[in-house]
């Protein structure tokens, strides 16, 4: 398996170009499959849980044609062939339980595998199963199965006892094609999701209230298939923010939305660094004084849990003492371990993190535990003195495009060595 060498103490300097949302293009070629014909998807990156979705689709009977050089996929439907989506495919990605909401719309049926566990907590379904029961339809587990069969699926109110991203992309795919009115409450309220249904109204869905917490959507009998710009990655953007914070550098993003990374953007702000921001870039510099400051998790707009791994990495390098806590997930902490050995100074109390600010990391042999704390690692990386070497890099693999390429541009010393002990 391929890893990286890094070594660290370059300032980041230049501009980056930030490719399309993961988060957003995953729900939206899923919901390809709500329309019969050609649906062209343009800004969709290269990433491995990109490929992993486009096995799923045409799994279900799909055809695809991904030119990975434009970032362009068109994809055909004629006809949901198939109602099954195998543990192989779902253990890859939980996002694959989103073709729920399709399946059952077009189809009435829709097996899919339980997720199970992952690395970063028991990640349960529970709401999405629940909302589509709203919706009419019947759920059995069987054989680590989810399996959910409904005549036709029906309007209804849902309130969602915890916001969850994947539950409302989930029942709004559900609900676009269901007889009738349907009103979900506590919705998630991420760019992604708005992206998700400015697609589906672009297919002619009836959608209001995307981007708040109560989503309105009146059922359609049919969609019809269309083109469409997947939004920047907001947590792409992000982690380069945060890539030219640690090594005290100047970076500017091109193509990001500002006002998706505004959460961010105000914590790096307190803890000093200077921000600058147009239409569709984002800057930062790093004046000479900086100070720790006190970070948590919540849902957007708040400080994306997404970020939480990165922007600590950065943390151990700020004097005096900052706080993260994390109140989406459990047990997202896998990176302090790693982050301990590159000399980072960090106390874990419950879903606190206390990190006292360091001089320096120290480079060490790290291993990456999933994607975003594998980017947290490439960050202290970036910092670090000495040269890192970084395993199991194909985390990073599922959400950076070009992570090489493009920390080469800026002036990181890194190279990807092909091969190696996993
Ligand atoms: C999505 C993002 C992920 C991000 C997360 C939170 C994608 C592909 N992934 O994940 O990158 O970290 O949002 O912003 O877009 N929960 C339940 N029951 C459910 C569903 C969720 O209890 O049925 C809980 C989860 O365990 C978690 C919280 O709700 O504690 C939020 O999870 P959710 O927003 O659903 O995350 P994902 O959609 O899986």
């Amino acid at each position: 398996m391929d890893y990286y060498i890094i070594r660290g103490g370059k300032k980041l300097s230049g501009e980056v170009t930030i490719s399309g949302a993961k988060n957003a293009a995953l729900p939206i070629i899923v919901a390809s499959l709500l329309a019969d014909g050609e649906t062209v998807l343009k800004n969709v990156p290269d990433l491995m849980d990109i490929r992993t979705i486009i096995k799923v689709i045409e799994f279900l009977g799909a055809g695809t044609e991904f030119n990975k050089q434009d970032n362009i996929l068109k994809i055909r439907v004629n006809k949901i062939k198939n109602n099954e989506v195998p543990y192989e495919l779902v253990k890859t990605m939980r996002a694959s339980v989103y073709v729920m909401g399709p399946l059952l719309a077009r189809t009435g049926e829709a097996d899919v595998s339980l997720p199970g566990g992952c690395a970063i907590g028991e990640r349960p379904v529970d709401i999405h199963l629940s909302g589509f029961e709203a919706l009419g339809a019947s759920i059995n587990l069987e054989h680590g199965y989810i399996k959910a069969r409904v005549k036709k699926l029906g309007g209804n109110t849902f309130a969602m006892k915890k916001v969850s991203v994947g539950a409302t992309v989930n029942l709004l795919m559900g609900a676009v094609l269901a007889k009738g009115k349907t009103i979900l409450e506590n919705c998630a309220m991420e760019p992604d999701v708005v992206d998700l249904g400015n697609f589906l109204i672009k297919m002619g869905a009836d959608i209001k209230g995307l981007g708040t917490d109560r989503i309105e959507v009146e059922g359609v009998k049919k969609l019809v298939p269309a083109t469409y710009d997947i939004m920047p990655d907001r947590i792409e953007a992000g982690t380069y923010l945060i890539a030219g914070a640690i090594t005290r550098g100047a970076v500017m993003l091109k193509n990001t939305a500002p006002e998706h990374v505004q959460a961010l953007m105000e914590t790096l702000a307190q803890m000093g660094f200077t921000l600058d921001s147009g239409k569709d870039w984002v800057s930062i510099k790093t004046p000479k004084k900086l100070q720790g400051t006190i970070i948590k998790t919540l849902p957007y707009p708040g400080f994306p849990t997404d970020l939480q791994a990165p922007i600590m990495s950065l943390a151990t390098t700020v004097p005096g003492i900052s706080t993260v806590t994390e109140t989406i997930f459990e047990n997202r902490f896998t990176h302090v371990p790693e982050l301990r050995r590159m000399g980072a100074d960090i106390t874990i109390e419950g879903n606190v993190a206390i990190i006292r600010g360091v001089k320096s990391l120290s480079s060490a042999p790290v291993m990456m535990s999933d994607l975003r704390a594998g980017a947290a690692l490439v960050i202290a990386a970036l910092q670090a003195k000495g040269t890192t070497e970084i395993r199991r890099i194909y985390h990073a693999d599922r959400g950076y495009e070009k992570m090489t390429e493009k920390l080469i541009a800026l002036g990181a010393n890194i190279k990807r060595v092909p091969g190696g002990n996993p």
